[in-house]
């Protein structure tokens, strides 16, 4: 498959992507919150939990992978990217290495890992991976962000997609603007103008393919300690105004990040996006927490109640599966879970 074919495959119609790439220290906090030690058995044994379950046939069409989960045998005899791919999904890799201390700034962020990205990303194929994932990070105060770190996460995620899409593999371009703070739904909507513009400034320089590229946005959302509430319509509008106004056309997919969200908030909003979607951009999800939290509690209830981790799993990839085509409802929510 080419990347354009591999782009639409990861957002065909009714799937989405699940991000399953939490850095070893990520998943630390994550297990913590359920009394589970972080052990790379109990890591294997939660992530092979969700690759085979019956949900991803039909609602995942990519699976986005830590570097420790890639090199992984399953105890089921196949290696992790083996699974996923017998279930029907691409398997694709986090090749970031996270947001570090931005020189020349007190509080901001740079993403690092572009030494030696190029022979990284053979190894990664040759292991099953299809897409990769770099993530650029963003928080808005009275300051921030600036345009130092406007310019060079743009500049690195540039850099980042040229390399992939040489390994013949696809991009999945992630600028994510956080929901900390006190700010409204129109900053963060400004914040996510200059950010994404700046974005395709350089994908453009760096001559990127954007038919073969994946963008992983935050939704338009105010801050999480912003007083006035909006509700998930004035959400919608806005996500897609500003993605229409500021996103090339060639671009096949848009996969949200939940960001901080609940499960039910992330779904709920990413279906009234698609209810008033008229543009030609196949609008899913990309979510790790608005995927896993309710499998992860169950998880952490009972490590080996294999059936009651997937049940929790699959409803929620159902339900998301159903929101990319802005079939959810309030009602399907409650049937389904019960
Ligand atoms: P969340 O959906 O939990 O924000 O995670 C998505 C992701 O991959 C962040 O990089």
């Amino acid at each position: 498959m080419d990347i354009e074919d591999i782009a639409k495959k990861m957002c065909t119609k009714g799937k989405g992507i699940l991000a399953a790439d939490e850095s070893t220290g990520t998943i630390a906090k994550r297990f913590k919150s359920i009394n589970v030690e972080n052990l790379e058995q109990n890591r294997l044994s939660f992530r092979q939990t969700l690759f085979n379950s019956s949900g991803m046939k039909d609602y995942i069409g990519g699976v986005i992978l830590f570097d420790e989960t890639i090199k992984q045998k399953t105890t089921l005899g196949l290696t992790i990217p083996e699974l996923i791919s017998k279930n029907g999904a691409i398997p694709g890799i986090k090749v970031d290495k996270g947001a570090k201390l931005l020189a020349g700034s007190n509080e901001e962020t740079i993403t690092e890992g572009l030494d030696g990205l190029r022979e990284r990303l053979k190894e990664y194929y040759s292991l099953g991976a299809r897409f990769t994932k770099w993530r650029a990070v963003y928080k808005i105060n009275d300051k921030n962000p600036s345009s130092q770190s406007i310019k060079s996460n743009a500049h690195a995620l540039a850099r980042y997609a040229a390399l992939v899409q040489e390994s013949k593999m696809v991009p999945i371009i992630e600028p994510e603007v956080l929901m900390d703070g006190s700010h409204d739904i129109e900053k963060c909507y400004k914040v996510t103008t200059s950010v994404l513009n700046e974005c395709y400034n350089e994908l453009a320089t760096h001559k990127i393919n954007l038919k073969g590229t994946i963008l992983k946005p935050n939704m338009i959302i105010p801050g999480s300690e912003c007083e006035s509430a909006s509700n998930s319509e004035e959400i919608a509008k806005k996500t897609l105004d500003c993605l229409k106004k500021n996103v090339p056309s060639e671009v096949p997919g848009i996969a949200f990040l939940s960001g901080g969200q609940s499960e039910i908030e992330a779904s709920k909003n990413l279906n009234e996006i698609n209810k008033i979607n008229d543009t030609n951009f196949l609008i899913t999800f990309s979510y790790g927490r608005g995927l896993q939290a309710s499998a992860l509690k169950e998880f952490g209830k009972n490590q080996d109640n294999i059936e009651n981790i997937q049940k929790a799993f699959n409803h929620r990839a159902k339900m998301n599966g159903l929101s990319s085509k802005g079939k959810w409802s309030e009602s399907l929510e409650k049937e389904s879970a019960a």
